[in-house]
């Protein structure tokens, strides 16, 4: 799926297998975001490729979206990192790569969206509940790991998002 801000031309699609240490280092420049081992990125752009969006600008991905369906609940997209590098955000980039998973054949049996989002990351949160409001979808919020869940390691404690009921998309939406 191609997407055109004003002045930008996206690419929206699955990763590529070879793509795990661009998105690593994208991952790298996005804090507050959580830096996973390259490994794991690479587990994301081979295994889960069919729930993760590169968002591709000039070559190269630009934007990244992580997710899966839940093992337990199939029925449940869980979207885990959501990255779109600094020089391009603002341009509905993100917003552009949630609508391209739920539109994908993958998604179509998705009845929930869910993610965690720490207390103090605003854009995250208001991506969600852009989303949501958007499609005029219910959004609950609940707690889904205290801070001292992470010990002595300084992390925010993570809400959990939870979106839906929701219905598929369609390639133009
Ligand atoms: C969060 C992030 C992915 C948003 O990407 P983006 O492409 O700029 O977002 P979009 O342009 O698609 O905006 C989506 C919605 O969120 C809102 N939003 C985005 N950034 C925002 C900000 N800094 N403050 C307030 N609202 C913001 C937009 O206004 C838009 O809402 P609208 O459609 O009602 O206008 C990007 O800021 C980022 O990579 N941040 C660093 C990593 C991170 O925190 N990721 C989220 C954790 S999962």
């Amino acid at each position: 799926m191609s997407y055109k801000t004003n002045d930008t031309d996206i690419l929206l699609r699955k990763p590529k297998p070879e793509e795990g240490l661009g998105i690593y280092r994208l991952i790298a420049n996005s804090p507050p975001l959580d830096l996973n081992s390259v490994y794991n990125y690479y587990l994301l752009t081979t295994h889960f490729a069919d729930t993760c969006v590169v968002a591709e600008h000039g070559g190269q991905p630009r934007g990244f979206l992580s997710a899966y369906l839940r093992p337990d609940a199939p029925q449940v997209l869980f979207i885990w990192q959501v990255a779109v590098d600094a020089a391009l955000r603002g341009k509905g980039v993100a917003r552009m790569m949630l609508s391209s998973v739920m539109s994908r054949p993958e998604c179509q049996g998705v009845e929930f969206i869910e993610t965690t989002v720490g207390p103090s990351n605003a854009p995250s949160r208001a991506l969600f509940e852009s989303f949501a409001k958007k499609w005029n979808y219910p959004l609950d919020v609940t707690e889904f790991l205290p801070a001292s869940a992470f010990g002595e390691l300084e992390h925010e404690s993570e809400e959990l998002l939870r979106i839906g009921p929701v219905a598929p998309l369609g390639e133009s939406q």
